[in-house]
């Protein structure tokens, strides 16, 4: 199992900064940065993370050296995700690829994984998760049709410790199984809500978006999806946005 220690901070820049940095002077595995709010929370693709008061803001440092597939990283933190907030708070999401976590058609966490290697080996991988859990999401952005936070779902405030650490065990867990080699896919499949639905797809080429069905997941964590053209497998860094049209 990870052992964590903790860097608590207040407001930061971006924990994920912070938790790079940590890890670049030498950080162990299992150190957990964790902020109570962000004026420069990074997201995906280069998108920032709102992160106000209220919300649940962590960067994880792994070093997975003797893990053989690094690539499902992102992954599993996603079930973490969804494993954590509902042990804490009976709340069901799913995980629409890669790794977004949503509550019915809204998003209410992100994953954002980033790796380090050396000569061809990862060596770092900085997990930052943001969940929505007591600030109101912004009525004035375009965000109010897409995200949601724990508070809206339940019409009451929830427990952000408790919730990092159901979220962490969860974590811990899994990245227990993933480094003994365990076959992950069931779990995933579990929480899966992409599978079997008609998509959208940008990649990141610049190509228009187009339209197919989400057919399975490999052993890569790549998106097979079926589109006009047949099957094709669609990579985390290639893909620019993903969206249920149902
Ligand atoms: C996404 O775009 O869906 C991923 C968002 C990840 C946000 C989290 S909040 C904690 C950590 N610190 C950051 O600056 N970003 C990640």
């Amino acid at each position: 199992m990870v052992s964590w220690t903790y860097v608590e901070l207040e407001d930061v820049g971006s924990t994920q900064a912070i938790a790079k940095s940590l890890a670049s002077m030498g950080a162990t595995e299992g150190t957990v940065v964790v902020a109570k709010s962000q004026s420069f929370g990074e997201g995906r693709l280069g998108r920032t993370w709102l992160s106000p008061p209220g919300g649940l803001y962590m960067s994880i440092v792994l070093r997975p050296n003797s893990l053989s597939k690094p690539e499902l990283i992102p992954l599993v933190s996603a079930v973490a995700v969804v494993k954590g907030v509902e042990q804490a708070t009976g709340v069901l999401g799913r995980i629409r690829w890669p790794n977004d976590v949503m509550v019915k058609t809204k998003k209410l966490a992100g994953v954002l994984s980033e790796a380090q290697s050396y000569k061809g080996e990862v060596t770092q991988v900085v997990v930052g998760i943001g969940l929505n859990c007591n600030a109101p999401i912004a009525a004035s952005t375009d965000l109010k049709e897409s995200a949601t936070s724990l508070m809206e779902e339940l019409g009451k405030q929830v427990q952000v410790a408790e919730l990092k650490h159901s979220v962490l065990d969860a974590f811990s867990e899994l990245y227990d199984e993933l480094q003994k080699g365990a076959n992950m896919m069931p779990v995933w499949k579990q929480h899966f809500g992409t599978l079997g639905k008609p998509v959208s797809v940008k990649l990141k080429t610049g190509e228009n978006p187009f339209t197919c069905k989400a057919i399975e997941v490999d052993s890569d964590g790549g998106l097979v999806v079926e589109g006009e053209k047949g099957n094709q497998v669609v990579h985390t860094g290639d893909l620019e946005w993903l969206k249920e049209l149902s």
